[in-house]
């Protein structure tokens, strides 16, 4: 294939930019005390480079005279680095404060605490930590806390008011996760009620009264929208109080009011890489916004002539072409998720070894959320000199980091998306085009140091057919977590909760109602005791944490917890295709006939036992032997470590809540029933051809052929993953028994019904009724 063939050249995007010193990259190492005095030379020079440099008084004295203030700046000009760092100098860390800031994604989070703790010279977990969920590197003495966004969701339910916090920074504010937008409506009302506290210190001050507010309850003035709270407060006064003010601890009154004491007000910075500030500044009360002057090279667009049949291998022909034709610089290739990037490295890595000698080197390195941090930080480590680096990523890497000495841009145009039809309660992984707002993010990063390219996968055609913008998650994805976490937060009226774009009625009708039924609510929508706070408690979707909790009565909680931890991992397995009867043979040292949740445990035994006859992974040849045992049976490593880490986390949590853990041992039947009795809503049976039908929506499944039930043909089944591609896949699939259904989940099943579908003389795979 020929560039000529297949792409035609665009017009640079915009060819009046300036040029910047690209500097850095490299990974810290042990370096002699001149290398490293270099290196922090270097680091000075980069920081200074960078476009937000110039703002930076302006910026601490932005955030000084508003509460809340939009800043807005094209991916890599420095916000994420370098606004924490200006504040901390500005004096926002005092009296043991902290400035948190969040990232939607755990590798940004991760990988930039680690960049600014080199960029302030201190380790990450002191000044500068993260935080991310099963992962907390940050210690008393953190004052800038990278975190991800579901994480501030989750100390917002010890602390309510985030007294710890005297800034908190929501990054990448257009992505538009889930827990950003309900962080949005958390942090204006946590705002509003920090600064009616100061209200209240100051009244005293001046001879008033103290203000009252029930616990738990919004006041009037707390409804007062940001611009309300500059009205009522002179910029002066207002600055000084956050300068002077001591907190001190709430005092609870015999009368059950609550005294809220002299809390600084909470000054709250919201940053996105697109220009979109409008929206954001509209919901916040007509908040400032501030804009980092940018910079960006012209960037040589190329579209397909025809569509692509597949889109894997167009990335593949495209990469290596690039690496042949083209100067040198380095390649990024967006791609969906991690098994579609470890399949691409494994690829390449074959391709490569065919080249002839003399050929320039490829080394490549993968970056995706669930890449174990320890590995994440080689993606921004400096190819040798002439070598070529080749990143895959996922969309991580269309704003959350931004990654040095990139050229050139492989862009398919797709991203892996949740995808929630609350109709049907049928939530959904998919694969789908990104917008034309993403596609651009994607192509701007071959031009941040120097002119650069863009391939996009597809035709001219169908990127105008592309939507502006990207949907916000809030409005296609499944409520029940972050409805739980509300409910959890004394917020009981989540349909009239302040969303930036509000969900539909029908989505929070539908996860209130599946709340209900886990019984994580009351008749009365309130949270349930013990079932719903300990629900709340756990860090898992609503139905994990509810299987986690049954399988206490089940006497199994030790196997649900392993299967709970290898489901949040991705790809458990290998398969190179085309060693698929070894893979086969290999599996079956674990797998078994009861199917794939029972196969994970195995995995996760099996490892650990492993681990504990080479002791921790600590030393080389110990690595070694793991990684070994790892290939043997076509076991990704990188996933399994992440899944005996969140089983570790896990466990401390249900410990924490005082659960026992208890093993079914052999007797398998106990775990399966309480599978069932978790996952009853994703049941499925058998029809005529082979196929599944989905008890609850009634939509024909197939079994995916990574699942250990592929080619069996048991009658009912659940499952806890549908996949969308060609066809509805299922993913991780355990054979039960009909009748347990209408056994375990009276409300949904009656046994009439799954005699009619399942008795060997039925003909009928009726619908089954609700
Ligand atoms: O947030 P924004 O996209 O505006 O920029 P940033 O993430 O603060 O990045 C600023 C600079 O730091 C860029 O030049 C990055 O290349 C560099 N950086 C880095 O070298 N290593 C990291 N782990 C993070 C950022
Ligand atoms: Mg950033």
């Amino acid at each position: 294939m020929q560039f000529g063939d297949h792409f035609k050249a665009m017009k640079p995007l915009d060819p009046s930019v300036k040029s910047e010193a690209c500097v850095l990259g490299q990974k810290r190492k042990k370096s002699t005390p001149k290398e490293a005095a270099v290196r922090k030379c270097l680091i000075l020079e980069q920081k200074c480079s960078l476009p937000i440099f110039s703002a930076r008084e302006k910026l601490i004295h932005q955030v000084n005279q508003n509460n809340t203030l939009i800043v807005i700046g094209e991916t890599g000009s420095g916000k994420t680095t370098q606004l924490p760092q200006f504040l901390y100098a500005g004096g926002f860390c005092k009296a043991g404060k902290i400035i948190g800031i969040t990232q939607p994604r755990r590798v940004a989070a991760v990988s930039v605490a680690s960049r600014v703790a080199e960029e302030m010279d201190v380790e990450v977990g002191k000044e500068v930590g993260f935080s991310i969920r099963f992962e907390d590197a940050t210690s008393s003495i953190t004052r800038i806390k990278y975190m991800t966004d579901g994480m501030l969701l989750r100390e917002a339910l010890l602390d309510p008011l985030l007294k710890k916090y005297s800034v908190v920074i929501v990054d990448e504010a257009h992505e538009r996760t889930i827990h950003t937008d309900v962080l949005f409506g958390l942090l204006k009302g946590i705002q509003a009620r920090r600064s009616n506290s100061i209200e209240g210190k100051f009244r005293e001050e001046n001879g008033a009264e103290w203000k009252k507010t029930k616990r738990g309850d919004v006041t009037e003035d707390s409804k007062r929208n940001g611009n309300d709270q500059k009205a009522a407060w002179p910029h002066n006064q207002k600055a000084n109080m956050f300068e002077t003010s001591i907190e001190k601890e709430k005092d609870h009154h015999a009368n059950g009011f609550l005294m809220e004491k002299s809390l600084s007000p909470l000054k709250i910075v919201i940053m996105s890489a697109t220009l979109d500030a409008q929206g954001f500044s509209d919901y916040f009360g007509g908040a400032k916004v501030v804009y980092i002057q940018g910079r960006q090279f012209p960037v040589e667009i190329y579209y397909t002539y025809m569509p692509e049949a597949d889109y894997l291998d167009a990335a593949l022909i495209t990469t290596l072409q690039v690496h042949i034709e083209e100067d040198p610089g380095d390649v990024l290739v967006f791609l969906t998720g991690q098994e579609e990037i470890e399949s691409m490295e494994r690829l390449l890595h074959d391709r490569i070894s065919c080249f002839p000698e003399g050929t320039a080197k490829i080394m490549v390195v993968p970056i995706f959320a669930a890449l174990p941090s320890d590995q994440q930080m080689k993606v921004f480590k400096a190819a040798p000199v002439g070598t070529r680096k080749v990143i895959l990523a996922t969309n991580i890497a269309e704003t959350s980091v931004t990654i040095p000495g990139i050229r050139y841009v492989i862009d398919p145009g797709l991203v892996k998306a949740r995808m929630y039809n609350p109709r049907t309660g049928v939530e959904a992984l998919a694969i789908v085009p990104i917008s034309k707002a993403q596609a651009l993010q994607r192509s701007g990063r071959a031009g941040r140091e120097g002119p650069g390219k863009c391939f996009r996968l597809y035709t001219e055609e169908a990127f105008h057919k592309l939507d502006d913008v990207t949907v916000p998650e809030i409005r296609r994805c499944n409520l029940s977590s972050v409805v739980l976490q509300l409910k959890a937060l004394g917020i009981d009226d989540v349909l009239g909760f302040d969303f930036m774009d509000k969900p539909s009625r029908m989505a929070i009708v539908k996860s209130l109602e599946h709340l209900y039924t886990l019984g994580a609510l009351t008749d009365e929508g309130k949270l349930s005791n013990p079932v719903g706070v300990q629900m709340a408690r756990l860090p898992l979707e609503p139905l994990f944490a509810k299987a986690m909790l049954m399988s206490v009565s089940f006497k199994c909680s030790e196997e649900m917890l392993a299967a709970v931890a290898m489901l949040s991992v991705e790809s458990i397995f290998f398969t190179p295709q085309d060693k698929l009867k070894e893979v086969n043979l290999a599996k079956l040292r674990f797998s078994s006939s009861e199917g794939d949740h029972i196969t994970y445990v195995n995995v996760l035994c099996a490892y650990m036992g492993e681990l504990k006859k080479i002791g921790e992974p600590q030393d080389k040849k110990a690595k070694k032997s793991l990684q070994n045992w790892c290939n043997i049976h076509f076991i990704n490593g990188r996933s399994l470590k992440r899944a005996l880490d969140i089983h570790r986390q896990i466990q401390g949590y249900i410990q924490g809540i005082g659960l026992e853990l208890l093993s079914c041992g052999e007797d398998y039947s106990s775990f399966r029933r309480c599978l069932a009795a978790s996952f009853f809503l994703n049941a499925a049976c058998k029809q005529p051809d082979g196929t599944f039908r989905a008890l609850a929506s009634g939509q024909i499944v197939s079994i995916h052929p990574s699942s250990v039930m592929f080619g069996k043909k048991p009658d009912c089944i659940i499952f806890n993953e549908l996949v969308h591609t060609n066809k509805h896949y299922i993913r991780n699939v355990t054979r039960i028994d009909p009748l347990w259904l209408p056994e375990l989940a009276p409300r949904f099943y009656c046994t009439k019904d799954i005699q009619t579908n399942f008795l060997p003389d039925s003909q009928g795979q009726k619908p089954l009724q609700d």
